[in-house]
């Protein structure tokens, strides 16, 4: 869990707080990234360029990208 939450605050609490509210340059929290299933996380966090805002992954590994999924779920539960 704890190397999530690393790549969490490495790549992507810039914009996406771990917590509490967003604003216009933190849109969206963490805590409402997880409506997502894990398989969808991680597609989506490996993007293909197809986000229109969010940059993508493609540098992560798969692991990598499980363990991001897996601390997103995990802040729900806060
Ligand atoms: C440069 C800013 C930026 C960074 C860095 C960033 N994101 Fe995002 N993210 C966005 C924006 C903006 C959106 C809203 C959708 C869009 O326009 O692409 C978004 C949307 C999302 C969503 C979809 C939320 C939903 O509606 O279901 C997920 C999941 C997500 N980001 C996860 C991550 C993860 C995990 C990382 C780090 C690996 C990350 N983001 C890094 C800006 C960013």
């Amino acid at each position: 869990m704890k190397a999530g939450e690393e790549l969490f605050q490495e790549n992507c609490s810039g914009c996406h707080p771990p917590s509490g509210r967003g604003d216009y340059l933190k849109p969206i929290p963490a805590t409402l990234l997880t409506r997502k299933s894990q398989h969808e996380l991680m597609e989506w966090i490996k993007g293909s360029g197809q986000h229109r805002e969010m940059p993508s992954f493609e540098n992560l590994s798969d692991e990598q990208r499980a363990s991001l999924a897996d601390y997103l779920h995990s802040q729900i539960m806060k």
